[in-house]
């Protein structure tokens, strides 16, 4: 069963959701598509609000998936026009969350296929590498990419990140539900 329903959003780590299941988290630009690819891989329209203003998601969101995992949905990094106030808590907030949550098993940092990842994008990754989190990079919107490019556009992503595998992903045709749910499943 995979029902996915809303738990609670949280800004500190008193404030997560009681209980041992495992989580697996969501992060990467804001506006690239991350609240799309949630809903997409939990097949529902509208779990995780998406918007075509970027900075939507300012809380940490968290989900039940089959009562059996946590999906959560970071907010958003590296949008200026997001206000400085709120830029400012980002920081400390997810990096609360990815280095003392004792029941994070995955972190999916989700880029977008038609651009190179950006210097925060970089960051990012190192940065869970460095601290030794399991992590998956899911590069969506590929659906924008003409068919010919697409294995350039994930050699370029693979390059830059230095990372084994990416995820191609579309939330519009659903192209790598399948291989990130395996991705999920083998880490929860
Ligand atoms: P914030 O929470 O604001 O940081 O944004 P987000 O990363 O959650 O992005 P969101 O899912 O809200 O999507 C941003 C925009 O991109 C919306 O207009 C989506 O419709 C569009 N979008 C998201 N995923 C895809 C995709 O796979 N393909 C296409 N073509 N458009 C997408
Ligand atoms: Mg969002």
């Amino acid at each position: 069963m995979r029902v996915a329903r809303f738990i609670k959003s949280a800004l500190r780590r008193r404030d997560y959701p009681a209980g041992s299941l495992p989580r697996v988290a969501f992060a990467g630009r804001s506006n690239v598509g991350k609240s799309s690819l949630i809903n997409c891989l939990v097949g529902r329209k509208n779990l995780a609000r998406t918007s075509s203003t970027p900075g939507r998601t300012q809380l940490i969101n968290f989900f039940s998936v089959g009562d059996r995992w946590m999906l959560v949905d970071l907010p958003g990094y590296g949008f200026a026009e997001v206000p400085q106030r709120l830029r400012a808590g980002w920081g400390p907030m997810v990096e609360e969350f990815v280095t003392e949550d004792p029941q994070l098993r995955l972190v999916v940092v989700v880029v977008d296929a038609r651009h190179p990842p950006s210097d925060l994008d970089r960051v990012m990754v190192s940065w869970l590498g460095e601290l030794g989190k399991e992590f998956q990079v899911a590069a969506t919107k590929i659906d924008k990419v003409p068919k010919s490019r697409r294995g350039k556009s994930v050699d370029v992503i693979l390059e830059s990140l230095e990372v084994p595998s990416v995820i191609p992903f579309s939330s519009v045709t659903g192209e790598g539900r399948g291989l990130l749910w395996r991705s999920i499943e083998s880490c929860v």
